[in-house]
């Protein structure tokens, strides 16, 4: 796998725009199975995930268009009661979103089970629950899901945890289904928020979503249609965190002020100069080191689970001790490991890692264990001192699209290096 080589300690200076959001995308190209006409999304991110879920959609019959660079048309028309392949399940959790589609056009669905990752364990019970809650029988058999819908109805479902991908599954399934439909303890992610839009578009009613009750009244039979996604608020995160921990000035264009204000309240509150430009452009910078802070991840729009890695690099260099607390992943500190080994001191606690800052990282081989890890560990290598080789970029290029020439356009010194 190519690796990020990195030589730190240098401000950012400059402006970016971010792309379109990743977890925007992955439920509505999933979203585009619900009927068996085309539809046409614009602004998807060139990012491995978008490409495993294209790859899914393909399998199961589906014809996919490159329409231009982010624009691509899904062809339904031809999907089959087809599986999901078990390695892009596997290799990317989020093509279980395919499930409410196939159980919506089909009546039935076989899906591999996705199985845990480096974040956690990542169970699907509350997906499962809700489609149960809308009359699908289901079943588990060696590694697989097996739902039956013939019966579906509308109804109420009640998530015990404001689940994304559980929302987006039943909210997909209850669009095709006649009647009222309440998902309560829905999540509020403003991802969640996109794929009703488009649902909408497709002909769906759907009110409260944003809220913690979403009620959608389905149809039988929804129409293709075009969207553009919207841009990618953690990309937007990360390189406000970027120019933070390099005491640069960077001007991060293209995400709505309001769905980043946990993550630049927090970033205030450490010292960082944050100024809405306006409703979708804000500057970020930072002269000194920045002060301790406390976090804790909450659903939206409590501070981000996504930016909890990359948070934590910043606070790795305060002037103070930080206590984060994260509780939306049973296990997303794999990136503590790899931040010591540039000088960082952090002590894991259970759920809670508590950060004793220090003046300076220095750069150091270290490896990427999952996406938000691997940004992370480039946001302490861009101001840690001396050079830091980052392995694993596979796991970043999931995420983010051409982070290094973006890094570069604001004046890191990164490079991408291929495995020799
Ligand atoms: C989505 O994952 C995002 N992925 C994740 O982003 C993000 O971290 C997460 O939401 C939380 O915001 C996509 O949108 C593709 P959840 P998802 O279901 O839907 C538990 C990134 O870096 N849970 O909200 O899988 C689960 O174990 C990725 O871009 C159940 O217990 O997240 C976790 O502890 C990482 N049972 C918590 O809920 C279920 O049936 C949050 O999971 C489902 C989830």
């Amino acid at each position: 796998m190519a690796k990020f080589r990195i030589w730190g300690n240098r401000p950012l200076q400059g402006e970016i725009t971010v792309g379109g959001s990743k977890n925007a995308a992955l439920p509505i190209l999933a979203a585009t199975l619900l009927t068996e006409s085309p539809s046409t999304i614009h602004n998807v991110p060139d990012l491995l995930d978008v490409r495993t879920m294209i790859m899914v959609l393909e399998s199961l019959g589906a014809r996919v268009e490159t329409v231009d660079r982010g624009s691509y048309t899904i062809y339904p028309q031809q999907l089959k009661p087809l599986e999901p392949p078990y390695e892009l399940i596997r290799k990317m959790r989020a093509s279980f979103l395919v499930t409410g589609p196939l159980l919506a056009r089909f009546g039935k669905a076989q899906v591999p089970l996705p199985g845990g990752c480096a974040i956690g364990s990542r169970p699907i019970d509350l997906h499962l629950k809700g489609f149960a809650h809308l009359g699908v029988e289901v079943s588990m058999r060696s590694g697989y899901i097996e739902g039956w819908a013939e019966k579906v109805h509308s109804g109420e479902v009640y998530l015990d945890f404001p689940s994304v991908g559980a929302t987006e599954n039943v909210m997909m399934l209850a669009a095709t289904i006649e009647g009222e439909t309440v998902i309560a303890n829905a999540a509020r992610e403003p991802e969640v928020v996109d794929l009703a839009h488009f649902l909408s578009l497709m002909g769906a009613e759907i009110s409260g979503v944003g809220s913690d009750t979403v009620v959608v009244r389905g149809r039988k039979h929804l129409e293709g249609c075009s969207y553009t996604i919207m841009n990618d608020r953690i990309e937007a995160g990360t390189f406000c965190v970027a120019a933070a921990i390099t005491k640069g000035e960077v001007i991060v264009r293209g995400v709505e002020y309001a769905l980043l204000r946990s993550v630049l309240t927090k970033l205030e509150e450490v010292g960082v100069q944050v100024e809405k430009i306006d409703e979708y452009d804000v500057l970020v910078a930072m002269k000194e080191r920045p002060h301790a802070t406390n976090i804790k991840t909450m659903p939206y729009p409590g501070f981000p689970t996504d930016m909890q890695a990359q948070f934590m690099a910043l606070l790795c260099l305060a002037d103070g001790v930080s206590v984060i607390t994260e509780t939306v992943f049973e296990s997303r500190f794999a990136h503590v490991g790899e931040l010591e080994r540039m000088g960082a001191k952090v002590q894991v606690e259970g759920r809670s890692a508590v950060v004793m800052g220090v003046e300076r990282l220095t750069g150091a081989m270290v490896t990427a264990t999952d996406l938000r890890a691997g940004a992370a560990l480039v946001l302490a290598g861009l101001a840690a001192e001396g050079m830091t080789e980052v392995n694993g970029v596979g796991h970043i290029d999931r995420g983010y699209e051409r982070l290094e020439e973006k890094l570069a356009s604001l004046g890191a010194s990164i490079e991408r290096v291929s495995d020799e």
